[in-house]
């Protein structure tokens, strides 16, 4: 399991446990617990513990990444209905979007296959899921793999977003090693969006941020990700990166699209089809 570097103290492994809280599913987070190995709780009051930095903890609204003790950030979990995510979908703008367009929604009316190899917390996925696109995704951090499929599950039940979340299939590993073992063609789009490394410290770095790159470190090998997916892309991949980032290491893109704060490079493989 990776965890490097600590929400509290840069540059120390953070400790993770599972718990639940009193209305929360607690066999279900004692069975998470014992398939990552990883200590059960039983149910506390996240504020209350300090043995632990952070921890997977199951209330009455799902499973969620939450760091301990008091003056702690808020819990971290996917909710494809409500929120942001919520919110996009109803006035998110469609395919005028910038990862739509990156993708090529705009240029094609063919139901497009996308492997999101970097699946995070499902958030750009779920876009391109309400846009029509067959979504495969893969998460390697059993972590953040959790939360994903918690969040997946729970967007499956509730009528708003079941339809979108039954174009989404999760797969648990890493998508190299996938993509590697599969050879050749395997999705018309493949979506990147590996972790960069983050040195602005002064900048209000997103709460997802600081709970998730000490989980996840910082995915140091995204240029074997980019050849893995270059050689296993029907028409194109894509990568997002922050806006004044570099691109990956490799070929460079044949396009790159800027929005305010990240972009997309392009890298094209052969023209969409038409419809
Ligand atoms: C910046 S996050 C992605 C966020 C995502 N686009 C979203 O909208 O929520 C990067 C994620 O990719 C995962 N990841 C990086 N390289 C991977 C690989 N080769 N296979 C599977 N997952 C990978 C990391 O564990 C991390 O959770």
């Amino acid at each position: 399991m990776t965890l490097s570097g600590s929400p509290t103290m840069p540059g120390a492994v953070p400790s993770l446990a599972v718990a639940s809280s009193a209305l929360g599913d607690r066999a279900g987070a004692a069975a998470l617990a014992e398939r990552l190995a990883l200590p059960f709780l039983g149910v506390v009051k996240p504020r209350q513990v300090s043995e632990f930095d952070l921890l997977l903890f199951a209330d009455d609204h799902g499973l969620a990444l939450q760091a301990t003790g008091k003056g702690a950030p808020g819990p971290v979990r996917v909710d494809f209905a409500g929120g942001k995510a919520g919110y996009r979908r109803e006035h998110g703008g469609g395919t005028g979007q910038l990862v739509a367009r990156a993708v090529g929604l705009q240029k094609t009316r063919a139901r497009l296959h996308v492997l999101d190899a970097t699946a995070g917390l499902g958030q750009d996925a779920f876009v391109l899921a309400g846009l029509g696109c067959q979504m495969t995704l893969f998460e390697r951090s059993p972590i953040i793999h959790a939360l994903l499929a918690d969040g997946l599950a729970r967007g499956l039940l509730n009528p708003t977003t079941s339809d979108i979340v039954a174009r989404m299939t999760l797969h648990e590993g890493s998508s190299i090693d996938w993509l590697m073992a599969a050879g050749g063609e395997v999705a018309d789009v493949i979506y990147l969006d590996p972790m960069f490394p983050h040195r602005d410290k002064s900048a209000a770095v997103k709460k997802e941020m600081q709970l998730f790159r000490p989980v996840v470190g910082d995915d140091d090998d995204a240029p074997a990700l980019l050849a893995a997916a270059l050689a296993a892309a029907t028409y194109r991949v894509v990568v997002k990166r922050p806006r004044k980032a570099p691109s990956i290491e490799g070929p460079e893109p044949a396009t790159r699209l800027e929005g305010k704060s990240s972009r997309y490079d392009i890298y094209s493989i052969k023209a969409l089809p038409q419809g």
